[in-house]
Formats: C-alpha cells, structure tokens, sequence
C-alpha cells in the first residue's frame, strides 16, 4: 500500500511513522508513506498555502494553487480522500474497502479547511473520524492509515487477529485478560481456563453480544445473530429496557375537530394494535385512558372477550398482547399504576404532531433507560394543551420535514416504540 501524505505539518508523522508495527511494515515495504508539504510549491517568499475566506468569517483557508500543485506533482496518487469531520465516517468496512486499493492520497485541512474547487477539480473523497473538530487532518489520517495498514496482508504477524477483534464481526470484542491467573483478588473468568475450545468459544461470543448491547447496541443492525445468539441477547437484563416504558393512548383531554378540547371515543383498532406493538417491544403495559366510563366500560368488554372469552380459544396470542391492557379515567391513575408497578416515581412524555418539541428521541431513550416513563399519544387532533404542559417533556413530530403528518395513532404508536427502543433493547 502506498500512502501519499499532503500536509503542512511533515514531522507531525514521525513518531507515528517510527514505531512499532508501523515502522516494521514500512521496513518490511508492506505500505510506504510520501510525505508532501503544499508549502514547498508556493512561489511567494512566505510559501503563504492559505488566504482570508470570501464572504467573511474567522480564520484561514487553504487556497487552491498550492495544493493543487501538490497533488498534480503525485505520479500515482490512486484514490484521493480528505480528512474532514464532514466527512463519510471511517468504520472498519470502509477501511476494509480502503485496503483493496493500491494507493492512497490523503489530504490533511489546517485552519478552516480547503477551498471547495478541490472537490470539482480532482474526485476526492471526504473521510471523518468522529463527531468532532480536531486542529488539523494529520492525527486523523494516521488514524485511517493505521487501521488501513492493520488489513493489508503482511502488516500483523498473524492474519488471524484482524479478524478476531472488534467489528471484524459486526459487534465489539470480547475482554482479554493474561497472567496471573488472581490479581488483587481478582480471577481470570473460569471458563476462559477450561481448556475446553467450544466452552471458550461461547463465552467469548456472549460476551461479545453482552458489550455490543451494552455500548453499541446500533450495530445488531447489521449482525446476523444465530438463534442461540438471540436466545442469549433475549435474555440480557438490559433487553429487558423496554419494560420500563408503557404506552398511553388518551382519549380526554383531547382537541377535537373544531379545536375545541374534549373527549373523544374508543376506537377498536387503537386498543388491538398498540396492545400488540407493546407486547412485541417487551413494553411495562398499554395505558388506555378516558374519562367517559361507558367507554371504559367498552373498552373492558373487548379486552375481556380476548383475553377470557371465545377470543382466547380463537387467538391465544392476541389474549397475551391485550393482558397488556390497563383502563384508566384520567392520566394521574395511568401515571399512578406505572409508579406502583416499578415501585419509582414515573416519567411522563408527550407526543406532538406540531411541537414544540422539548425532549430529542436521544434524550428520551435515556429517560427511558433510567426511569419509568408513560409515554402518551393524543386521539383526535392531539393532547390537548393542559397535558402537554404537564409532561416532563415533549417528544419531537415523527416526520419534521413532511408537509403531511397525519399518520392515524396506532402507526404513530409503533414507530415512536420502535425509534424509541429500536429492534434489540
Ligand atoms: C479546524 S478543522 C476545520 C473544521 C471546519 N471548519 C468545520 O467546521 O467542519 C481543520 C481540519 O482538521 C481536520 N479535521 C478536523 N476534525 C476532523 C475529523 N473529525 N475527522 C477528520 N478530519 C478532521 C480536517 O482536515 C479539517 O480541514
């Protein structure tokens, strides 16, 4: 692999070049580095590589000439990236695609990054490293071109441990541990002294999914897990999160059609599908709320015909979705019921179709990690006013750029659970 480095900062590399399986690569000629300093193709006294930026603003731009010159003057420059945090994100995939090239050029930015005619003059690829601002590209290219270099063949001594570690499977590794055998009372896991390959095996992968739930649980969205994987994950403590969040359908205060507040009536369907979305994400309960006792005397007529009568012989499975079911004349029982079942003071979050929104999801899934939470969804046009005032917070709409947002309550309701737990917690 033949990496072309373009920075103002050449020394930046050396210690990073000097030292260990880096250094024996480039010894071994597995890759080799080019350092090229835009600088020594300026043609004024200053070797000036950056000017003030049009339209104003602080700081300095890279300016084309020079680098510009300093790619042309690349014999081989094969693909050309550049480090930006606005940038396609560096993951052990990409890298992967990376390493199958024969060369690679990276552009390191200083000050406020390069002028944007480089993208239009050469086919360069924007590469980030995370989801933050560094001082300049050069810590962020020895980033991509260690984790380059550990996947071209030759670079580690045993191909065998790029394949082992984190991602190389879609989830994080799992934990290592060497002599001795007890430190400070501490012991090596048993299993791991077994001798017992398959035994070591199993551990390791369980505690593979274990960390990957636990800190990346995004990444199960592209593991194919094993039966025994699912089994396993189904049963973690922390797969069980979902618990902690209940569903409320409110019926009252509602508005309605002519922006009034009120009441509006049951509807059949709501109670069948969200029961059924809650019982699938592994949710505490359905918390079903009106103020009319006729409809609560409805709704208990339905819930029982499913879960007692002739339903429960016809669909067992519907009876366990609707046990889930609570009925409840106003949102203090609804609220009260989810506190007593977890023995905490429960969380109440609302939802919105218009705003304002005060809780982002992210803050939310958070929430509902921590504390029970009641997380309520308004019939008619909504939850009135008086609700929305009182909740500890106000989820954002589903779909903020759509010029139609009226998906009908228990749509709503199963993208919100889903967005909120996602498929694995
Ligand atoms: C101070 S930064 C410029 C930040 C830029 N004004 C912005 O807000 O996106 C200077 C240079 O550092 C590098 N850099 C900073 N953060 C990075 C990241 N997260 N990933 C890759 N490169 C980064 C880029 O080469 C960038 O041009």
């Amino acid at each position: 692999m033949q990496f072309s480095v373009l920075t103002i900062f050449p020394e930046f590399f050396d210690s990073f070049l000097s030292c260990g399986l880096m250094a024996k690569a480039l010894e071994a000629g597995v890759v080799s580095v080019t350092r090229i300093n835009p600088r020594d193709f300026a043609t004024d006294r200053h070797h000036t590589v950056d000017d003030r930026p049009y339209g104003g603003g602080p700081g300095m731009v890279m300016g084309l000439p020079t680098l510009v010159s300093a790619l042309r003057s690349l014999p081989r420059p094969g693909r050309m990236l550049m480090l930006s945090p606005a940038g396609r994100p560096l993951s052990q995939r990409f890298a992967a695609e990376l390493a199958g090239e024969e060369a690679l050029t990276l552009l390191c930015g200083r000050y406020e990054g390069i002028d944007d005619r480089m993208f239009d003059l050469f086919d360069i690829t924007p590469v980030s490293v995370g989801d933050f601002v560094l001082s300049g590209g050069e810590s962020a290219a020895a980033c991509l071109m260690e984790a380059v270099s550990r996947l071209v063949p030759g670079f580690m001594g045993k191909d065998a441990s790029a394949e082992e570690e984190s991602f190389a499977s879609g989830l994080l590794e799992y934990p290592h541990y060497t002599r001795p055998e007890v430190f400070e009372g501490l012991p090596v896991p048993p299993e791991l002294l077994s001798g017992h390959h398959a035994a070591i095996a199993a551990w390791r992968r369980q505690r593979s999914l274990e960390t990957t739930l636990a800190r990346r649980p995004d990444l199960f969205d592209a593991v194919a897990l094993s039966r025994e994987d699912a089994a396993f994950v189904r049963g973690l403590p922390r797969a069980r999160a979902g618990r902690n969040m209940h569903l409320g359908l409110v019926h009252g205060p509602v508005v309605l059609k002519d922006g009034k507040v009120g009441t509006v009536s049951l509807t059949n369907l709501d109670v069948h599908d969200i029961a059924r979305v809650s019982r699938t994400y592994g949710l505490g309960g359905f918390e079903v709320v009106s103020p009319l006792r006729d409809q609560l005397a409805l709704a208990a007529r339905i819930v029982a015909h499913w879960r007692e009568g002739p339903g429960l012989a016809a669909n067992p499975d519907r009876a366990e979705a609707l046990s889930l079911v609570r009925l409840h004349e106003g949102l203090d029982a609804a609220l009260a019921a989810v506190t007593a079942d977890h023995g905490r003071e429960a969380a109440l979050v609302a939802t919105s179709a218009k705003g304002p929104a005060t809780l982002s999801f992210a803050a939310a899934r958070e929430l509902i990690a921590a504390r029970p939470t009641l997380v309520v969804l308004g019939t008619g046009h909504g939850l009135a006013d008086e609700v929305l005032a009182r909740a500890d917070g106000i989820l954002p709409p589903l779909r903020p750029f759509s010029d139609y947002n009226h998906l009908s309550v228990r749509a709503a309701a199963g993208i919100l659970t889903d967005r909120l737990l996602g498929d694995v917690l």
